[in-house]
């Protein structure tokens, strides 16, 4: 019989790698992958208990929040503000870092969290996820400030997602690799089903929203052409495949290989960021493309060595097989060098003083 491997088991291996662990951050997974569990509970009866459905709330994007996300930004909130292991929170669905309340005491990591992604397909009974990814803190004083979570995606200490779909899975990554966990509801644990995955060779899908084309800058459509076999030599034509649920589109192409990108473009240059969100959503999959052996790029370059100046910055996003995202680059490089500056001085604007 293949070993049971709970996601507490193959955090706590990995923590002995790390002989000054203390356990908060091994219980800190834990608190992560329990939230998961009563939101994909939610999630899978979503149309029982009447939680479809948008609020009458927008959030800071202006988007109309939907029931779960409110829902499972609750309960992420709920599991982790008094467990001593924070010292704050951020999540998309929040204008400000999230303070831990006063009466608890405060940890050493800051957790940040896109509640639920892919809100737009929750009504359709598409899958949707859970972002996740954990600093840790570097500000003097026991609470959290600002400072502790604009970090860059190279000082991560984990990041994962979590995929409610025909089954539900959580991926995560601490620097040691990536493990997926499948739930068994039977037993109400999440067992270890994908050990050390990597982004296969010969890619197969390309991901992107065909729909804004008229928008994209010649780089990306030069890029598109590449991947669609009518540019170029060399590999074979990619299929298309785009479900709007950036954890699924992200997690298919982690096990299948290929390239998923949400270009930025010059149709307002004051904007030229597209709508992928740096700290909720850019960061935590940007580490684990590169903890899978693939890469990703904002088209400039690394999105984990951008500096964030803003909780709510946008990065556009090209992630999958290095070699496709390079290609990317090269494109943009040769042909967007408008779009590059208008683009290049946003990323690097200096954070202002709050
Ligand atoms: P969220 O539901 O957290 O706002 O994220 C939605 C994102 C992402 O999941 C997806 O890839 C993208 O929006 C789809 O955007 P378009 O509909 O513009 O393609
Ligand atoms: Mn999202
Ligand atoms: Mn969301």
């Amino acid at each position: 019989m293949t070993a049971l491997v709970t996601i507490e088991r193959h955090i706590l291996d990995q923590q002995k790698r790390y002989p000054q662990a203390t356990g908060s951050f091994t219980s800190l997974l834990y608190d992560i992958a329990l939230a998961a569990k009563i939101i994909a509970r939610e999630t899978t009866r979503a149309g029982l208990a009447g939680i479809l459905g948008a609020t009458d709330s927008e959030n800071v994007y202006g988007e109309r929040q939907q029931k779960l996300d409110v829902f499972a930004d609750n309960i992420i909130f709920k599991m982790n503000d008094h467990t001593q292991r924070l010292c704050a929170m951020a999540s998309e669905e929040h204008d400000d870092i999230i303070a831990i309340p006063p009466h608890y005491g405060a940890g050493k990591y800051v957790l940040l969290y896109d509640p639920l992604d892919g809100s737009s397909n929750i009504d359709v009974n598409v899958s949707v996820g859970t972002i996740f990814a954990i600093h840790r803190k570097i500000s003097r004083g026991a609470r959290g400030r600002i400072e502790d979570v604009l970090q860059p995606g190279s000082s991560l200490a984990a990041a994962g997602y979590v995929i409610y779909g025909s089954s539900t899975m959580l991926v995560y990554t601490t620097g040691q690799g990536v493990h997926g966990f499948t739930l068994d509801p039977s037993v109400g644990e999440f067992l270890l089903s994908h050990p050390d995955i990597r982004i296969p060779e010969p890619p197969v899908y390309y991901s992107v929203n065909q729909g804004h084309e008229k928008y994209w800058t010649h780089g990306v459509r030069r890029f598109t052409r590449w991947l669609q076999g009518i540019d170029g030599e060399g590999q074979a034509p990619l299929s298309q495949r785009y479900i709007g649920s950036l954890v699924t589109d992200f997690h298919r192409n982690l096990l299948q290989g290929g390239v998923f990108y949400y270009p930025g473009d010059m149709r307002s240059p004051d904007k030229p960021y597209g709508k992928m969100r740096l700290m909720f959503e850019v960061q935590a999959l940007g580490f684990i493309a590169d903890q899978a052996g693939g890469y990703a790029s904002d088209g400039i370059g690394s999105v984990l060595t951008i500096q964030p100046h803003h909780l709510h910055q946008r990065a556009p996003m090209f992630v999958g097989n290095r070699w496709l995202v390079e290609q990317a680059e090269a494109f943009i490089h040769q042909h967007d060098q408008d779009w590059v500056k208008a683009y290049g001085a946003y990323r690097d604007a200096k954070r202002q003083p709050v």
